[in-house]
Protein backbone atom coordinates (compact mmCIF):
# COMPACT_ATOMS: atom_id res chain seq x y z
CA UNK A 1 0.00 0.00 0.00
CA UNK A 2 1.36 3.27 -1.10
CA UNK A 3 0.63 6.52 1.58
CA UNK A 4 0.59 9.71 0.57
CA UNK A 5 0.24 12.73 2.63
CA UNK A 6 -2.68 14.77 2.11
CA UNK A 7 -1.27 18.45 3.13
CA UNK A 8 0.04 21.33 1.08
CA UNK A 9 1.95 22.08 4.30
CA UNK A 10 5.54 21.70 3.29
CA UNK A 11 7.06 21.83 6.41
CA UNK A 12 4.74 18.20 7.49
CA UNK A 13 5.28 17.29 4.01
CA UNK A 14 9.61 17.35 4.56
CA UNK A 15 9.27 16.01 8.26
CA UNK A 16 7.33 13.13 7.02
CA UNK A 17 9.44 12.41 4.22
CA UNK A 18 12.18 12.15 6.09
CA UNK A 19 10.81 9.54 7.97
CA UNK A 20 10.35 7.55 4.69
CA UNK A 21 6.78 7.62 4.75
CA UNK A 22 5.67 9.10 2.05
CA UNK A 23 4.86 7.73 -1.67
CA UNK A 24 3.34 11.01 -2.95
CA UNK A 25 1.24 14.23 -1.79
CA UNK A 26 -2.48 15.59 -2.49
CA UNK A 27 -3.23 18.92 -1.83
CA UNK A 28 -6.83 20.65 -2.80
CA UNK A 29 -7.78 23.87 -2.85
CA UNK A 30 -8.94 24.02 0.68
CA UNK A 31 -5.37 22.86 1.52
CA UNK A 32 -3.33 25.36 -0.58
CA UNK A 33 -5.73 27.95 0.97
CA UNK A 34 -4.91 27.00 4.64
CA UNK A 35 -0.80 27.50 4.21
CA UNK A 36 -1.67 31.65 2.89
CA UNK A 37 1.06 30.52 -0.04
CA UNK A 38 0.88 31.20 -3.55
CA UNK A 39 -0.02 27.82 -4.95
CA UNK A 40 2.45 27.53 -7.50
CA UNK A 41 5.13 28.25 -4.87
CA UNK A 42 3.74 25.72 -2.37
CA UNK A 43 4.06 23.29 -5.30
CA UNK A 44 7.13 23.64 -6.71
CA UNK A 45 8.69 23.11 -2.80
CA UNK A 46 6.61 19.80 -2.62
CA UNK A 47 7.56 18.77 -5.79
CA UNK A 48 10.92 19.60 -5.03
CA UNK A 49 10.97 17.55 -1.65
CA UNK A 50 8.58 13.75 -2.77
CA UNK A 51 9.43 11.65 -5.99
CA UNK A 52 6.42 10.57 -5.67
CA UNK A 53 2.87 11.88 -7.54
CA UNK A 54 1.78 15.04 -6.47
CA UNK A 55 -1.89 15.98 -6.69
CA UNK A 56 -2.73 19.38 -7.91
CA UNK A 57 -6.08 20.37 -8.50
CA UNK A 58 -7.50 22.72 -11.44
CA UNK A 59 -10.30 25.89 -9.97
CA UNK A 60 -11.96 25.60 -13.30
CA UNK A 61 -15.17 23.80 -13.42
CA UNK A 62 -15.56 23.83 -17.62
CA UNK A 63 -13.82 21.74 -19.75
CA UNK A 64 -11.50 24.19 -21.72
CA UNK A 65 -10.52 26.40 -18.78
CA UNK A 66 -10.12 22.90 -16.87
CA UNK A 67 -8.42 21.42 -19.87
CA UNK A 68 -5.84 24.41 -20.37
CA UNK A 69 -5.03 24.41 -16.03
CA UNK A 70 -4.66 21.02 -16.22
CA UNK A 71 -1.56 21.25 -18.81
CA UNK A 72 -0.11 24.38 -17.38
CA UNK A 73 -0.21 22.41 -13.84
CA UNK A 74 0.91 18.81 -15.49
CA UNK A 75 4.10 21.14 -17.05
CA UNK A 76 5.23 22.49 -14.09
CA UNK A 77 7.18 19.16 -13.08
CA UNK A 78 7.19 15.21 -13.52
CA UNK A 79 5.95 14.09 -10.71
CA UNK A 80 2.74 16.56 -10.98
CA UNK A 81 -0.72 14.64 -11.22
CA UNK A 82 -3.83 17.04 -12.10
CA UNK A 83 -6.66 16.59 -10.01
CA UNK A 84 -10.16 17.43 -11.39
CA UNK A 85 -13.53 17.32 -9.51
CA UNK A 86 -16.00 14.29 -10.73
CA UNK A 87 -18.13 15.79 -13.09
CA UNK A 88 -18.78 15.77 -16.44
CA UNK A 89 -16.62 18.05 -17.45
CA UNK A 90 -13.97 16.68 -14.86
CA UNK A 91 -14.32 13.59 -16.62
CA UNK A 92 -13.81 14.79 -20.40
CA UNK A 93 -11.19 16.91 -19.15
CA UNK A 94 -9.77 13.57 -17.54
CA UNK A 95 -9.77 11.95 -20.79
CA UNK A 96 -8.40 14.33 -22.92
CA UNK A 97 -5.50 14.70 -20.33
CA UNK A 98 -4.77 10.95 -19.96
CA UNK A 99 -4.20 10.45 -23.34
CA UNK A 100 -1.65 12.86 -23.75
CA UNK A 101 0.05 11.06 -21.17
CA UNK A 102 -0.75 12.91 -17.97
CA UNK A 103 -1.51 11.34 -14.83
CA UNK A 104 -5.31 12.32 -13.47
CA UNK A 105 -6.48 11.64 -10.09
CA UNK A 106 -10.16 12.55 -10.11
CA UNK A 107 -11.43 13.67 -6.97
CA UNK A 108 -14.57 13.95 -4.96
CA UNK A 109 -16.18 10.78 -5.29
CA UNK A 110 -18.64 9.60 -3.48
CA UNK A 111 -20.50 6.70 -5.49
CA UNK A 112 -19.39 3.43 -7.07
CA UNK A 113 -20.91 4.48 -10.58
CA UNK A 114 -18.40 7.77 -10.83
CA UNK A 115 -15.78 5.22 -9.72
CA UNK A 116 -16.45 3.38 -12.89
CA UNK A 117 -16.87 6.48 -15.45
CA UNK A 118 -13.58 7.65 -13.53
CA UNK A 119 -12.02 4.61 -14.77
CA UNK A 120 -13.35 4.38 -18.10
CA UNK A 121 -11.64 7.98 -18.79
CA UNK A 122 -8.09 6.86 -17.93
CA UNK A 123 -8.11 8.31 -14.76
CA UNK A 124 -4.66 7.18 -12.74
CA UNK A 125 -6.29 7.53 -9.37
CA UNK A 126 -9.57 7.89 -8.35
CA UNK A 127 -10.13 9.78 -4.71
CA UNK A 128 -13.52 8.41 -2.87
CA UNK A 129 -13.96 10.54 -0.27
CA UNK A 130 -14.57 7.58 2.93
CA UNK A 131 -14.55 10.56 5.60
CA UNK A 132 -17.04 12.84 4.21
CA UNK A 133 -19.87 9.35 3.59
CA UNK A 134 -19.05 8.87 7.29
CA UNK A 135 -19.93 12.14 8.41
CA UNK A 136 -23.04 11.58 6.90
CA UNK A 137 -24.09 8.51 8.15
CA UNK A 138 -23.17 6.61 5.37
CA UNK A 139 -20.38 3.75 5.31
CA UNK A 140 -17.42 5.17 3.66
CA UNK A 141 -15.40 1.89 3.54
CA UNK A 142 -18.08 0.24 1.78
CA UNK A 143 -17.59 2.50 -0.90
CA UNK A 144 -14.05 1.21 -1.25
CA UNK A 145 -15.09 -2.30 -0.75
CA UNK A 146 -17.46 -1.77 -3.90
CA UNK A 147 -14.91 0.06 -5.81
CA UNK A 148 -12.32 -2.79 -5.26
CA UNK A 149 -14.82 -5.49 -6.68
CA UNK A 150 -16.33 -3.81 -9.87
CA UNK A 151 -12.31 -2.75 -10.39
CA UNK A 152 -11.05 -6.48 -10.38
CA UNK A 153 -13.62 -7.24 -12.36
CA UNK A 154 -12.27 -5.29 -15.63
CA UNK A 155 -8.19 -5.48 -16.65
CA UNK A 156 -8.90 -2.46 -18.76
CA UNK A 157 -9.86 -0.92 -15.18
CA UNK A 158 -6.10 0.43 -13.95
CA UNK A 159 -7.21 3.43 -11.94
CA UNK A 160 -5.52 2.83 -8.59
CA UNK A 161 -7.84 3.53 -5.76
CA UNK A 162 -6.71 6.34 -3.32
CA UNK A 163 -8.65 6.20 -0.32
CA UNK A 164 -9.16 10.05 0.90
CA UNK A 165 -10.71 11.98 3.55
CA UNK A 166 -9.34 9.80 6.54
CA UNK A 167 -10.08 10.36 9.77
CA UNK A 168 -8.45 7.89 11.67
CA UNK A 169 -6.18 4.74 12.02
CA UNK A 170 -8.67 2.19 11.77
CA UNK A 171 -9.25 3.57 7.88
CA UNK A 172 -5.88 3.14 7.01
CA UNK A 173 -6.31 -0.36 8.24
CA UNK A 174 -9.80 -1.30 6.75
CA UNK A 175 -8.24 0.15 3.46
CA UNK A 176 -5.25 -2.44 3.34
CA UNK A 177 -7.53 -5.12 3.89
CA UNK A 178 -9.86 -3.91 0.92
CA UNK A 179 -6.61 -4.18 -1.15
CA UNK A 180 -6.75 -0.22 -1.84
CA UNK A 181 -3.51 1.19 -3.60
CA UNK A 182 -3.27 4.37 -1.88
CA UNK A 183 -3.98 5.88 1.12
CA UNK A 184 -3.89 9.62 1.14
CA UNK A 185 -3.75 10.63 5.25
CA UNK A 186 -3.71 13.56 7.35
CA UNK A 187 0.14 14.27 8.90
CA UNK A 188 -1.39 14.05 12.29
CA UNK A 189 -3.25 10.34 11.63
CA UNK A 190 0.03 9.13 9.43
CA UNK A 191 1.97 10.12 12.89
CA UNK A 192 -0.32 7.99 14.56
CA UNK A 193 0.31 5.15 12.26
CA UNK A 194 3.61 3.89 14.29
CA UNK A 195 2.26 4.23 18.08
CA UNK A 196 1.08 1.85 20.18
CA UNK A 197 0.33 2.34 24.30
CA UNK A 198 1.82 -1.38 24.59
CA UNK A 199 4.88 -0.53 22.49
CA UNK A 200 5.78 2.27 24.76
CA UNK A 201 5.01 0.78 28.25
CA UNK A 202 7.00 -2.80 26.79
CA UNK A 203 9.97 -0.31 25.54
CA UNK A 204 10.10 1.32 28.55
CA UNK A 205 9.88 -1.79 30.54
CA UNK A 206 12.96 -3.58 28.39
CA UNK A 207 15.17 -0.35 28.81
CA UNK A 208 14.79 -0.26 32.63
CA UNK A 209 15.58 -4.03 32.79
CA UNK A 210 18.89 -3.30 30.18
CA UNK A 211 19.76 -0.29 32.74
CA UNK A 212 20.14 -2.77 35.58
CA UNK A 213 22.32 -5.01 33.73
CA UNK A 214 25.28 -1.97 33.76
CA UNK A 215 26.28 -3.37 30.43
CA UNK A 216 26.43 -1.52 27.12
CA UNK A 217 26.51 -1.94 23.50
CA UNK A 218 28.74 0.51 22.21
CA UNK A 219 32.21 0.67 23.88
CA UNK A 220 31.68 -2.63 25.31
O1 LIG B 1 -7.78 14.63 -0.19
C1 LIG B 1 -9.09 14.97 0.17
C2 LIG B 1 -9.13 15.35 1.60
O2 LIG B 1 -8.25 16.42 1.84
C3 LIG B 1 -10.51 15.72 2.09
O3 LIG B 1 -10.50 15.51 3.46
O4 LIG B 1 -11.18 15.88 5.81
O5 LIG B 1 -11.73 17.60 4.03
O6 LIG B 1 -12.91 15.37 4.06
P1 LIG B 1 -11.64 16.13 4.38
Amino acid sequence: MKFFVDSADIAEIRDLSAAGLVDGVTTNPSLVAKTGRKFFDVLADICAAVDGPVSAEVAATDFDTMLEEGRQLAALAKNIAVKVPLTRDGLKTCRTLAQSGTKVNVTLCFSANQAILAAKAGAAFISPFIGRLDDVGEDGMELIRDIRTIYDNYDSFTTEILVASIRHPRHVTEAAKIGADVCTVPPDVLRKLAHHPLTDRGLEAFLADWKKTGQTILNR
